[in-house]
Order: structure tokens, then sequence, then C-alpha cells
């Protein structure tokens, strides 16, 4: 895992909107979140430093990382994706470098591309990164405090390779979604849906033919930042957590006292606890660290898996389940034998 050295507290946030330390920690359990360097560090950059730990833990180099698969909903580019600049970065051989767009999910799928892969025995070392820098794209006015005090920055990285133990590893990867609430937490600016699906995204007053994807209206009207309807993501993921953790339980035959460790995308502490109590877990089989670092979308769950096992939460042979419920709607679940 990497996070930027720069601690951005709830009193901080105070200084932009109107909010405050209790209402964030009362609604979110957010304490602090990092900031990435405003100009030093991309989701990039920090995708390499994780992936960098990574790659070294796994005993081996990026010579011998056979497939990039990069999660992130705030790349540096809008193309091409971060996958070819942790190549170049990273200075990999000319390997397959493919980007993942599933917001919150987008981990657990990219952990479940690579697992196919890896189980078809295409690749043999495949670096799965997921990374945001979402303190660049975010509105920091009153106006936009629902997302704004959530939000972190930060990165984690995982090296999947085969193993001939068919008991260990990643048992089962399960993906869905649900397009019928695509608007309800997204960025849709700068794009060229031209309000098909929805009235009123973005506003064209005046936009000529070539300022359509990016109007002078929508910036000025702040429709260029994420948008979220947080009482309607709340409602649906609690339903969708633990239906996506029992379906990766019921296919490997597993009950919830089997999980040693259930680590849910950092999304928002009272949906954890939520999903805790509707499996009936014990503290210590539920992973949370968003009280540090905020929603950290594709990053959360392997920033989490990694300070879960430096605090020696996971031992060889424990069952790890990973779940996750995000912009989409898309959510997943993979039941790890560690
Ligand atoms: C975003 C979230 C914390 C908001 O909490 P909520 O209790 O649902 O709050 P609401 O959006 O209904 O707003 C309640 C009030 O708080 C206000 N409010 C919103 N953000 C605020 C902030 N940062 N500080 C102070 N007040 C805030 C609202 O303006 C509203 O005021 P009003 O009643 O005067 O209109 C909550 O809905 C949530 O966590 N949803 C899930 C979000 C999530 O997990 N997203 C990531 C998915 S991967």
């Amino acid at each position: 895992m990497y996070v930027p050295s720069n601690v951005f507290t709830n009193d901080d946030l105070t200084k932009y909107m109107d909010t405050s330390d209790e209402w964030i920690q009362e609604r979110t359990g957010i304490k602090e979140r990092r900031f990435a360097d405003r100009l030093g560090e991309t989701t990039t950059t920090m995708g390499v430093e994780a992936a960098k730990i990574a790659i070294e833990r796994a005993g081996i180099t990026p010579h011998d990382i056979d497939f990039i698969i990069f999660a992130t909903l705030s790349p540096d580019y809008y193309f091409p994706g971060c996958g070819v600049l942790v190549q170049r970065a990273m200075k990999m051989k000319e390997i397959g470098a493919l980007d993942v767009r599933n917001q919150c999910s987008g981990f657990v799928y990219a952990l479940s591309v690579g697992d196919q892969f890896i189980r078809t025995g295409m690749y043999r070392n495949i670096l799965v990164i997921g990374s945001e820098k979402h303190s660049f794209a975010m509105d920091f006015n009153t106006r936009s405090r629902n997302m704004s005090v959530i939000f972190g920055d930060g990165a984690g990285a995982v090296v999947l390779q085969p193993t001939e133990d068919g008991n260990r590893g990643i048992l089962s990867t399960h993906l869905h979604s649900d397009g019928n609430d695509a608007e309800i937490l997204a960025l849709y600016n700068p794009g060229t849906h031209a309000n098909h699906w929805k009235e009123g995204l973005a506003d064209y007053e005046e936009a000529e033919i070539g300022e359509l994807f990016e109007s002078h209206a929508m910036i000025d009207k702040g429709q260029n930042h994420a948008a979220m309807d947080g009482p309607v993501v709340f409602k649906k993921a609690i339903i969708k957590f633990p239906e996506v953790v029992m379906e990766a339980l019921d296919k490997n035959g597993y009950s919830t006292t089997d999980i040693r460790l259930l680590i849910p995308h950092q999304a928002n502490l009272r949906i954890s606890q939520f999903v805790q109590q509707q499996l009936k877990l014990n503290d210590d089989q539920v992973f949370n660290n968003i009280q540090k670092y905020g929603n950290t979308t594709a990053a959360s769950i392997p920033l989490a898996l990694c300070e879960a096992w430096q605090q020696g939460k996971i031992k060889e042979g424990d069952l790890i389940c990973l779940a996750a419920f995000g912009s989409g709607f898309t959510w997943a679940s993979a039941l790890l034998k560690w």
C-alpha cells in the first residue's frame, strides 16, 4: 500500500465548506484522509509506489510481471489509461495493460479478471493495482459537501501467481451490476452523453460543436464534479453487501462463522457496521480503516488488506472475504484462502 504523507483532517475541511468534525464522524466514521501532493503525485505514481512493494514482497522484479490490471476512477488521463503509464514508469516488458473502470468494486473486478488469466495458464505474474487521487477533482464547496468529506487518496497493489494447491488462493469471485441507478453516483462530465439518458446533467447553453464535451456553462455550474444521492447509495449498499458475501460463502460451502476476516470496501463505517450486524459477525471478523483514509474507492480493499496483514490479522490458511459495492451500481465479492 501507499498513502500520501499529507493528512487532511475533518477540521481542515471546515476551512473550505460548511461542515463539522462531529457531522462527518457521526455519519461516516471518517476522522481524516490523505491527500496527494498537488503536483508531485498522480494516481499512477501512487499505484507505482504500492506496486514496488507488492513486487518486492512477491520476491520478483518488475521484469517478471506479465500483465498489468489497473483499477481507478481518477485516471491521470481520460485516455490512455494508467496501466500503460505503470508499464512505462516501471520499465516493464511490452506486456498487456488493462484498465478497469468499476469504481468502488474496481479492485474486486480486477482481481477476478486476473484470476481467470492465471487459471487458464496465460499469465504467471499479474500486477493488480487500485489507486485514486480524488483530491484533484472534488468540489470543495458546501454544495458538494456530501461527497467531498468522504473521499481520500491512496493506492494498493497485489501480485497474483498460480498455485498447485486447489484449496488456496482465490476460491471464487462474484460480479454484479444494475445500471438502472447509473446516475445516482457518477461523474457525468466531461462526457459524450448529451443528456441522452437523463435531462439536465450537462448545460450546453450556447455551446457549439466541439464545445459539447465540456461547455463553459457546465463548468460554471460545477457540473464537472462527481455527484451522489447518498441515502440511495446507502440503502442499496446494505442489501447488496451481505448478499454478495453470502453468495461467495454458499458457493464454497462455508458459513459466516468460517470467515476469519471480512474486508468490505471502505465506503462508510456505518455501512460496514450494518453489514457486520446483518451477517452476525464479531468485531474481530471485520476490518475497517476508513477512519484514517476515508473512502479511497478502487484502492480501499488493497489498502485494508495490506494493513490487516501487517497487523497480523491474516494468517496462512485463513478464510478472507473481500466485498465491494459502488457506483454503477456494481458490486462484487472474492473469497480467498490465504
Ligand atoms: C453521504 C451520507 C454520509 C450523507 O448522510 P445522510 O444522513 O444520508 O445525509 P443526507 O444526504 O440525507 O443529508 C442530511 C443533511 O445533512 C447535510 N449534509 C450533507 N453533507 C454534509 C456535510 N458534509 N456536513 C454537514 N452537513 C451535511 C445535508 O445538506 C442535509 O441537510 P438538510 O437536512 O438541511 O437538507 C450518507 O448518505 C452515506 O454515507 N451514503 C452512502 C455514501 C457512500 O457510501 N458512498 C460511496 C459509495 S461507494
